[in-house]
């Protein structure tokens, strides 16, 4: 359980659901390389203002849902709302929680991803949206949680899971980083970061992004395989890699 001074996303999506922030995330990486973003802006965001890629995603969630790593609970809600469908919102953060039950989601659980177990329930769709295949850390966890996600599903379950390619960059700093972990003995794409709020800042934590083909190389062997690639039309400006979907399917 993060405590309150570690629970940085906590404290960014309740202050700007109450009105007191501007809605922007600094995301700090072990190079020392700082990025602010529109976190919590995003991830308290209406459908109207998503991709295409999360609609799709959300229009072949079926059952009973698990939504890792929910945030402020957008997508739960959604389906919970607007789909009439079984949602539980796991999420590390306490604050993220509270955010979420504020506005209306009837299931959830103050957990981490590696806490979860079929104990839970058996689910049809796990969403890892909003970049949370990033929250398997490492290339070796994702193989263990994807087989643990196995245990945990129904025959004909589906995870979608929203990664970047980080390869998809001209950017010199991303390149530099992508050639430190190289020497470290790391994927390129694992970034080791941390989230930082006022004076509120999560532990550091290794964020797994990959390409499409080092992703269908992680599956391999874990009861889970690609059914379909929803790629982003236009990469943003600065890039910092190209967003996609993965809709996975249960052997
Ligand atoms: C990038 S945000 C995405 C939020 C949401 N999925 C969305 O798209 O709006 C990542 C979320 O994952 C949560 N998180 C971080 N590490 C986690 C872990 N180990 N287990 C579960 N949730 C985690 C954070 O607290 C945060 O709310």
């Amino acid at each position: 359980m993060l405590s309150k001074l570690e629970d940085a996303y906590g404290h960014q999506l309740f202050d700007f659901l109450r009105g007191k922030s501007q809605g922007l995330e600094i995301v700090e990486r072990d190079d020392g390389f700082i990025q602010a973003n529109l976190g919590p802006r995003t991830y308290l965001s209406d459908y109207k203002d998503w991709s295409d890629r999360e609609k799709v995603a959300l229009r072949l969630a079926k059952g009973n849902v698990i939504d890792i790593g929910c945030g402020g609970g957008r997508h739960s809600l959604y389906l919970q709302q607007k789909k009439g469908l079984q949602v539980l919102g796991v999420d590390v953060s306490p604050l993220a929680i509270r955010v979420c039950m504020l506005r209306g989601l009837k299931n959830t659980r103050v957990m981490s991803i590696e806490q979860l177990t079929s104990r839970l329930g058996r689910f049809d769709t796990v969403l890892m949206l909003g970049n949370n295949f990033g929250l398997f850390h490492n290339p070796t966890e994702a193989k263990k949680l994807l087989k643990n996600f196995w245990q945990m599903t129904n025959p004909g379950a589906r995870i979608m899971a929203e990664s970047l390619d980080p390869y998809k960059t001209q950017d010199p700093f991303h390149l530099a980083y992508h050639e430190l972990n190289k020497r470290r003995r790391r994927m390129p794409g694992q970034v080791r970061i941390r989230i930082r709020y006022k004076k509120y800042c999560t532990p550091w934590f290794d964020y797994l992004l990959v390409s499409k083909q080092e992703m269908k190389e992680i599956l391999h062997n874990t009861g889970w395989k690609l059914k379909r690639f929803l790629s982003a039309k236009r990469l943003e400006f600065p890039s910092r890699g190209q967003p996609y979907v993965a809709i996975l399917e249960r052997d």
